[in-house]
């Protein structure tokens, strides 16, 4: 129980220290510019007409662009972010860490980049950008994080780096995803394509195929209604919620081994398009299956440590089924003892009340929850 535990903590923490790292780079070429107070993602309002504003006195760098601010002790690090930017200035060479966000860009060229080969880094989140050239990246080699998350493309843009490790474009309003899009990029561990317009006739078998290293893939809030074909099975986390979903193939799972958050709440899944095993994955830790069509609980592997089973139409649980093994009985043997400690079933036609009161929201892990039984507190 405690490895499970242990197991868990660590992928959670692997992927939340994933999602902290990528947020900036490391601190050792980051720049620290002390930055003004400002909400976590300002909308841009309405440029104005003002230039850019001018923050302090000019540049030690001759090539630091007026409208962005240059730090000597980060030199590597060119900051652009909130300065009412429209057109993109021309990058120094040096720069490997682009700062872009939170103005009114809303076309990305080839030309300020012609010269910045050195770029790891751009960060274009919340802007107005509705078409990246296909060029643009040509001759940055070694990019490993774009972010292009809160724009409006309608499309993957073409063109992207097979260096890639991270590609944001969620709240966009892509439809399309090109052929070949992601093709070659065997580097990249996490996409994310979160509330956009795709639908399932925009993932092809092959839309997938060479992400090798896929480790985070999130399509929720699309319009999908079946599961996306050919995902990668090097995934650990899958986000599928708010789409249209209705079933998942028998043996959609199959062969992937690491795969641990599945996410499918808030689409259009019954008993009728759930087989019955195919949640029967070894190393899956969290499963959500909240707000769908569900009239019962379906099979899950004894490694489950979370089950979000709420808003459903469930309406009678078997015991015996979620908690299979007498905790005494197997005390010896720790591979037996079921994990689930976390366990929804708030939102169901759950009624009379349960003996154990497990029909209620779990609240507080760590709670072991044996039905019909007892709960202990682990
Ligand atoms: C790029 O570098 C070349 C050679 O150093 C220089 O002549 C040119 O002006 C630069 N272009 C830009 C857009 O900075
Ligand atoms: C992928 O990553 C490996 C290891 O870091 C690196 O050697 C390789 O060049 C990368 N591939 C691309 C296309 O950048
Ligand atoms: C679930 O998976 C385990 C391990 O792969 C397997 O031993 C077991 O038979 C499966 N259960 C069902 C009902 O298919
Ligand atoms: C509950 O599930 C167990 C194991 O799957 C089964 O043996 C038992 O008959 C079920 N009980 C009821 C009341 O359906």
């Amino acid at each position: 129980m405690k490895a499970g535990t242990g197991l868990f903590s660590a992928l959670a923490l692997f992927l939340l220290l994933g999602a902290v790292l990528t947020q900036k780079p490391k601190k050792t070429t980051r720049p620290s510019v002390p930055k003004p107070a400002e909400p976590a993602q300002p909308e841009p309002q309405e440029p104005t007409d003002f230039p850019p504003v001018i923050l302090g006195p000019p540049s030690m760098y001759v090539d630091c662009p007026r409208e962005c601010s240059c730090s000597p002790s980060y030199p590597n690090a060119l900051n652009c972010e909130n300065r009412n930017i429209r057109n993109i200035p021309v990058i120094p060479p040096r720069t490997q860490y682009l700062y872009l966000q939170n103005n009114y860009i809303s076309e990305v060229t080839a030309e300020p980049f012609i010269n910045a080969t050195e770029i790891r880094w751009v960060n274009l989140a919340n802007n107005r950008i509705h078409r990246i050239d296909k060029n643009v990246f040509e001759k940055v080699p070694a990019l490993l994080y774009l972010y292009v998350q809160r724009n409006n493309l309608k499309e993957v843009p073409a063109g992207l780096p097979a260096s890639l490790e991270q590609l944001r474009l969620g709240r966009n309003r892509i439809s399309k995803i090109p052929a070949g899009s992601f093709s070659r990029m065997g580097n990249l561990t996490l996409l994310d394509l979160y509330h956009n317009q795709l639908s399932d006739s925009d993932m092809g078998k092959n839309t997938f195929k060479d992400l090798k290293g896929l480790v985070q893939l999130n399509l929720a809030h699309n319009i999908l209604k079946k599961m996306p074909a050919g995902v990668p099975s090097s995934l650990i986390q899958l986000f599928l919620d708010k789409n249209r979903i209705d079933g998942v193939p028998k043996d959609y799972f199959d062969g992937f081994t690491h795969l641990a958050f599945v996410r499918l709440n808030y689409n259009q899944l019954s008993d009728k398009g759930l087989p019955k095993t195919v949640f029967n994955i070894t190393s899956l830790l969290d499963l959500q299956l909240s707000h769908n069509q569900l009239a019962s609980v379906p099979l899950f592997n004894g490694h489950l440590e979370h089950l979000h089973l709420d808003h459903n139409s469930i309406e009678s649980i078997n015991g015996t089924q979620i908690c299979p093994y007498s905790l005494e009985a197997d005390s010896s043997d720790h591979s037996m003892v079921p994990r689930l400690r976390y366990l929804r079933l708030d939102g169901n036609h759950l009624s009379p009340p349960h003996p154990s009161g497990c029909h209620h929201v779990l609240q507080t892990p760590p709670l072991y929850c044996h039905l019909g039984e007892r709960c202990l507190r682990a």
